[in-house]
């Protein structure tokens, strides 16, 4: 389908969607917030596709929510749009998203970038919350996604002093997986998707599960639900083949059942 806000390939077995309005350094619209969910909604449909990456260019992944649209908009007319519901459908997408970022990442770009389950990010990167500047808060996720990566103190001075942290400060705090050149950004997240992609399928996609549920719930609950999971994967194939390709010292092959 296409789309006039993001384009999207398949490579392999990762569904790549690249924001594209350089001109507005990939500002979040709410036209293309609903077709990033959409094309993240049928990569998670396709059973071709193991995993996600989200990019933007190398100048910018995103420099957050489309101020132009949102500043002359009333409260009610703000949650009549609506624009952050559509940030918790990426909740609800079961396979592994990658966040490739370069250059500028803030507000709801890095919001957009916290809710994926890794970031990839280039030397250029740079992180920050700077919605203080136009007289609001963070309003999908940053103030809890951010605080739970970096902890209170750092959180604090992002958020309420529009503090920048610089791609290597971001992953000395825990916010990134891996800092790369420039130029290989895109491609270490490509191939950091496509080995996860190649992995079976079930027991990612469980991993996933209960990982973000050691957000949202008590350590006792957490490990009950881990425990029940790991169970549940021994009623499956995938578990039986990778046992036993373990077994006879051979690769095993996934069949995601
Ligand atoms: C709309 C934006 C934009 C944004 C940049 N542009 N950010 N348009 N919304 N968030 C547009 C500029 O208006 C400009 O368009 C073009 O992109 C290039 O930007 P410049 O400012 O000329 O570039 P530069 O001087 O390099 O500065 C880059 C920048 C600056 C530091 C990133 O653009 C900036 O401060 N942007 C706003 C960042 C921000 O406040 N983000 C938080 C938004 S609130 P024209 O047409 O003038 O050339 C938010 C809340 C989320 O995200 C809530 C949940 C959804």
């Amino acid at each position: 389908m296409p789309y006039e806000t993001i384009l999207t390939e398949t490579r392999g077995q990762v569904g790549l969607v690249q924001l594209n309005r350089p001109k507005a350094l990939n500002a979040l619209s709410s036209l293309l917030m609903r077709e990033l969910m959409e094309a993240l909604e049928s990569f998670d449909n396709d059973p071709g596709v193991g995993a996600m990456v989200i990019s933007g260019n190398q100048r910018a992944f995103a420099a957050g929510a489309d101020v132009k649209e949102m500043s002359g908009a009333s409260a009610v007319e703000m949650l009549r749009r609506d624009i952050i519901a559509t940030f918790d459908r990426i909740q609800r997408i079961k396979k592994p998203v990658i966040a490739a970022v370069s250059g500028f990442c803030l507000g709801g770009g890095c919001e957009l970038a916290m809710s994926c389950d890794m970031i990839v990010a280039s030397e250029t990167a740079r992180f920050g919350q700077p919605e203080i500047n136009l007289g609001i808060i963070p309003g999908a996720g940053g103030t809890q996604r951010l605080t739970r990566a970096v902890g209170k103190a750092l959180a604090m001075e992002i958020i309420l002093n529009n503090r920048i942290l610089s791609a290597l400060d971001a992953e000395r705090f825990g916010l990134v997986n891996r800092v790369v050149p420039v130029e290989r950004f895109l491609g270490e997240a490509l191939a950091l998707a496509s080995e996860v992609a190649a992995r079976a399928p079930l027991a990612v996609r469980l991993a996933k599960e209960v990982i973000n549920q050691a957000f949202e719930t008590s350590l006792r609950e957490g490990l009950a639900d881990e425990r029940r999971l790991f169970y549940l994967l021994f009623a499956s194939q995938d578990q039986k083949e990778g046992m036993a390709a373990f077994n006879e010292k051979r690769p095993p092959t996934w069949k995601g059942e």
